[in-house]
């Protein structure tokens, strides 16, 4: 199979779709690579990598032309519409049922558009989204000790205190993968650490494996009303599947705070669990409400590429072989996590999610396999 690699143009998206190692790999198994130039340059991967393991390198146009499957890091833009070709799979993250220009466009294509964000295993886990939410976790905290110095407008504290002065308290509202990795690099560094969540088992299960310096808190509204006030840093780790984050903090509750206080919401990409959440970028990642600085950066793992890109291709690697080796339509009966990330086939809309949230017409994705 040829399979193609575009460079990002997404502003600020350095990741890249495939390394050079796994470009080698896919070579080895016979098929053609077809990487446009520059494609890896933003993750530290150059052009020359890719050429020693068997790439042609290209421009976008020949890409797209050449390809039988692309794959990428993020959505297709605008200028790429025109590029994609019926038939042609494209394997990244749509996020669809954010747009419904993306969605109109990609049903006219006629391109099969399989999204990472909706690959799932039989226990309803993510795969695909997992390694994005480990870097945002542990960036959260990187993120909020770096805010939390005083020339920043934070409170002046260091998260881990010295011999003789208190650590910081460290807030963590929700125990999923996020959560979770916030804890373990907040407890690393030494702060004092309250992480909550509204499901008790998650909680039983960090409670035995977290170090002693992180205590876990069941997530009613009035235990997070009283964590925050003593709090210096708080990251928001919310998830309610297919829903918009519940707002946990309001912004009276800003009043009750300290100043200088921090607040991380990881969640902003699902409208975040502060009220005064609004989405930032890297270029201009904070801003000050009633004395309490706010980061809600919507892609916090676009800021190290390095890691990502090769924290991202190393599951998703696993399914371009599958699809490169058998093509989309037997690689997807054949393995259910990858058929769940069918989202538009052939001009129709096999999600029902995506087709809901547009009133479009919906076809079953069983009629697409055969
Ligand atoms: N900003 C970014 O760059 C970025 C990157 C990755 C992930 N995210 C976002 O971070 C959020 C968390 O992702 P995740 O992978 O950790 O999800 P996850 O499903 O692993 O964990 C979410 C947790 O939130 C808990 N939860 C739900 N309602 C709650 C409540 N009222 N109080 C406390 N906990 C509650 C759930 O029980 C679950 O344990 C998502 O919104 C995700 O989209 C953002």
């Amino acid at each position: 199979m040829v399979i193609g690699v575009p460079k990002e143009i997404k502003t600020l998206e350095n990741r890249v779709g495939l390394t050079p190692a796994h470009c080698a790999d896919l070579v080895k198994l016979g098929h053609k690579l077809l990487v446009e130039t520059k494609a890896g340059e933003g993750s530290g991967f150059l052009d020359e990598e890719y050429q020693n393991a068997g790439v042609s390198i290209c421009q976008a146009e020949d890409v797209y032309s050449g390809a039988d499957l692309v794959v990428k890091v993020k959505e297709p833009l605008e200028k790429e519409y025109s590029l994609i070709k019926k038939g042609q799979t494209i394997f990244t993250y749509f996020h669809f049922a954010s747009s419904r220009q993306l969605t109109e466009a990609m049903i006219k294509s006629g391109a099969v558009c399989i999204s990472y964000e909706t690959v799932e295993k039989s226990d309803r886990s993510l795969p695909l989204l997992v390694p994005m939410s480990e870097v945002a976790g542990r960036m959260a905290v990187q993120k909020g000790a770096n805010y939390l110095e005083k020339h920043n407008q934070g409170r002046g504290i260091l998260l881990g205190g010295v011999p003789g002065v208190k650590p910081a308290n460290v807030v963590i509202i929700g125990a999923g993968i996020v959560g979770t990795n916030a804890a373990k690099m907040a407890a690393g560094l030494g702060a004092n650490v309250t992480i909550m969540d509204i499901n008790v088992a998650r909680l039983r299960y960090l409670e035995d494996i977290m170090p002693a310096n992180v205590y876990t808190l069941y997530s009613s509204q009035s235990n997070v009303n009283e964590a925050v006030k003593t709090a210096d840093l708080i990251i928001g780790a919310i998830l309610v599947p297919g829903a918009k984050a519940p707002i946990l903090i309001s912004r009276d509750m800003l009043k009750t705070m300290k100043p200088g206080t921090v607040l991380v919401d990881v969640a902003v990409d699902q409208g975040g669990c502060i009220e005064t959440c609004k989405p930032t970028t890297h270029e201009n990642p904070t801003y000050v409400v009633d004395g309490i600085v706010h980061y809600c950066v919507a892609n916090m793992p676009g800021a190290v590429p390095f890691t990502s890109t090769l924290a991202l291709t190393n599951v998703t690697y696993p399914y371009v072989c599958q699809i490169a080796s058998k093509g989309w339509q037997k690689a997807c009966r054949e393995n259910e996590e990858l058929k769940k990330g069918l989202n538009v086939v052939n001009g129709q809309i096999v999600y029902k999610k995506i087709s809901e949230a547009f009133e479009l017409p919906y076809s079953e994705v069983e009629h697409h396999l055969s």
